[in-house]
């Protein structure tokens, strides 16, 4: 049986993967979060892959806190990037694929097309900076890597826009929210369900396990704005939501103004279909729920 570690198991992503997980009873999840396993902790890190027989490495542990990390930037660095080195270092030493998460905000956001994965990267925050540098020390360490690079991530696990949401539209009768930066949601739990398909099909030898960069988020585009005002039309919430520009809710760190992935490679590679953003909204609140 296929050992799994999955690292920073507790947050969005992690959680999602652990409600998949069930479904997969033919592979041996290990789940690991900061208490088990600090993956900042290089000697810990060692032993626990000596320790462990261990066949895939799929990292979800990261510093997600976009605008504080422009004030913490080391601590960020070091769980970003540093800490990504230290995985993949290990996953080459026991050559073991070694599958990370990334984000959009490795981009300016001055396309005007859906960003491929040779698109040029030019992180405008912290956040993206040490998320390029985690990306680029995983593949300095090991070149069996997957990065997924993602973007605004949600889940019925853990805080997130879409609660967030949900709360303030209850609480207020009117909201403002930014519509001049487009992008696409993304449900962490199909991009779960992704991940562990891809390495089931790659176990069924179905596919090979490909190194290298892939983009995944929903299906679709959208602002933040309508991403707002479809949670509250689904929920029946009668807040008034304004639109506004970004200039007019400044945050410490700068989001680019797009950022839609393309999703080309992922879905040829390793034959996935991936849900259109409003349909995995509704799945979401309906758990939510
Ligand atoms: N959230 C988004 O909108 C978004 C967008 C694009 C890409 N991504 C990327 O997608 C991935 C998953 O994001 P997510 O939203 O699921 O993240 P998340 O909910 O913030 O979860 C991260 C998890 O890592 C844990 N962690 C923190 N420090 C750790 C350490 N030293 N060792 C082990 N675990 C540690 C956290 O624990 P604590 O909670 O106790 O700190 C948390 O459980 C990340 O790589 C992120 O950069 C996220």
């Amino acid at each position: 049986m296929k050992t799994i570690l999955v690292t920073g198991a507790n947050g969005q992503l992690g959680s999602e993967l652990q409600e998949h997980a069930r479904n997969y009873s033919h592979f041996n999840f290990i789940f690991t979060d900061y208490g088990e396993l600090d993956i900042t902790d290089e000697t810990a890190v060692g032993s626990f892959f000596s320790s462990h027989t261990l066949d895939y490495v799929i990292n979800c542990a990261a510093y997600t806190s976009v605008d504080k990390a422009e004030t913490d930037y080391e601590r960020a660095k070091i769980l970003n990037a540093e800490a990504v080195g230290i995985l993949a270092k290990e996953a080459h030493r026991t050559d073991i694929p070694f599958i990370h998460i990334s984000t959009d905000y490795v981009f300016d956001g001055k396309n005007f097309k859906p960003y491929q994965e040779d698109d040029v990267v030019n992180p405008q925050s912290a956040y993206g900076k040490t998320k390029l540098d985690g990306e680029n020390l995983a593949f300095a360490n090991h070149e069996k890597t997957m990065i997924i690079r993602t973007s605004w991530l949600y889940s019925s696990f853990g805080n997130n826009f879409v609660k967030t949401m949900i709360r303030l539209g209850k609480e207020r009768e009117e909201l403002s929210v930014i519509f001049d930066q487009i992008g696409t949601p993304t449900y962490a739990h199909d991009l779960a369900d992704g991940i562990i398909s891809m390495i089931d099909s790659v176990e069924k030898n179905e596919q090979s396990f490909t190194s290298g960069i892939y983009h995944y988020s929903n299906e679709g585009v959208c602002s933040w704005f309508d991403f707002a005002k479809e949670i509250h039309a689904y929920c029946n919430i009668p807040c008034t939501v304004n639109p506004i520009k970004t200039k007019d809710y400044p945050t410490p760190a700068q989001r680019p103004f797009y950022s839609v992935l393309d999703k080309s490679k992922i879905k040829e590679t390793y034959s996935l279909s991936i849900p259109y953003w409003k349909d995995s909204l509704h799945a979401c609140i309906e758990k939510i729920k």
